[in-house]
């Protein structure tokens, strides 16, 4: 049963009351933070060659030369900041786990689950606890040593170099996810199960080129979840939102949260 289109009063009543909700974010939230986007408009910040443009062959032809241009994103991600929209998405969990506490009898019945393609951290770094990096992290690194596989914090101080596996010595990888890889299979059905029991999905900052998580929302819609998109542009997805807020990430977040400041 496919739901009319909702206005911003509704979707502001559906979002104050739902137990379950489910964010998926892009390169796009991060933006203001300084971060580039992969597909944006070209603009000041001009595209970055998407992270995912690495893989496995050349890493191991050349691992140097992988880690030469990894350790640039690392260090421009640990040096930003979270910015608006991450500590409103971080305010509406708070508000979630609120609704459960007032609401002991049905406590389990509420979740926030917040799914992002980035690698950056600014979510857990502005308070979201609930957070499923579907495509890895800029701030870790994993062992290619196929008994050890450690994934382990990469430290800074050693950049530009090929971070070591503290355990076995061997040469890190990235502990991102590289175009043509699997996902991690227990994030991805996590982040999938997520949006399929959601009341409310946001869908911000992201221009949903990239499955499965452009998928999720497209089943989430089939299970009568409500989505709800924040982009300056048209997307995809939009066609499919019961609401779609042609804004920033932070302008959408404070409009359906009615947050003035
Ligand atoms: N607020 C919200 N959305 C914004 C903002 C903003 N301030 N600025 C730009 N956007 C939107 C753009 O309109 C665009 O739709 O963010 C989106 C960014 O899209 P992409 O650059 O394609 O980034 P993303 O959707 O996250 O890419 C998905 O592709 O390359 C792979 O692994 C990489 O995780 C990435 C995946």
């Amino acid at each position: 049963m496919i739901q009319p289109p909702i206005d911003l009063s509704r979707a502001r009543e559906l979002l104050a009351q739902a137990p379950r909700i489910a964010v998926l974010t892009g390169a796009g939230i991060s933006k203001p933070s300084g971060i580039p986007t992969f597909r944006d408009a070209p603009g000041p910040q001009a595209n970055v060659k998407p992270i995912t443009a690495m893989n496995m062959t050349l890493f191991r032809a050349d691992p140097p030369a992988a880690w030469a241009t990894h350790w640039p994103r690392v260090l421009a991600m640990r040096a930003a900041q979270p910015n608006g929209a991450h500590h409103l998405l971080s305010r509406l969990e708070a508000q979630i786990d609120a609704r459960a506490v007032a609401h002991p009898e049905t406590r389990d019945a509420y979740e926030f689950t917040l799914v992002t393609q980035n690698i950056d951290g600014l979510h857990q770094r502005a308070g979201t606890r609930q957070v499923i990096e579907l495509h890895g992290t800029a701030h870790k690194a994993q062992c290619t040593n196929k008994t050890c596989k450690v994934s382990f914090e990469l430290d800074v101080s050693l950049a530009p170099a090929v971070p070591l596996c503290p355990l076995c010595g061997t040469a890190g990888r990235p502990g991102v996810v590289w175009f043509g890889e699997q996902l991690h299979p227990v994030r991805a059905r996590l982040a999938k199960s997520a949006f399929l029991y959601a009341h409310v999905a946001l869908i911000i900052g992201t221009s949903a080129q990239v499955y499965p998580a452009a998928g999720y929302a497209q089943e989430a819609r089939a299970w009568g979840t409500t989505l709800i998109e924040i982009n300056p542009e048209e997307t995809d997805l939009t066609r499919l939102c019961h609401l779609s807020l042609r804004v920033s990430a932070e302008e959408g977040l404070r409009a359906l949260m009615d947050v003035t400041r």
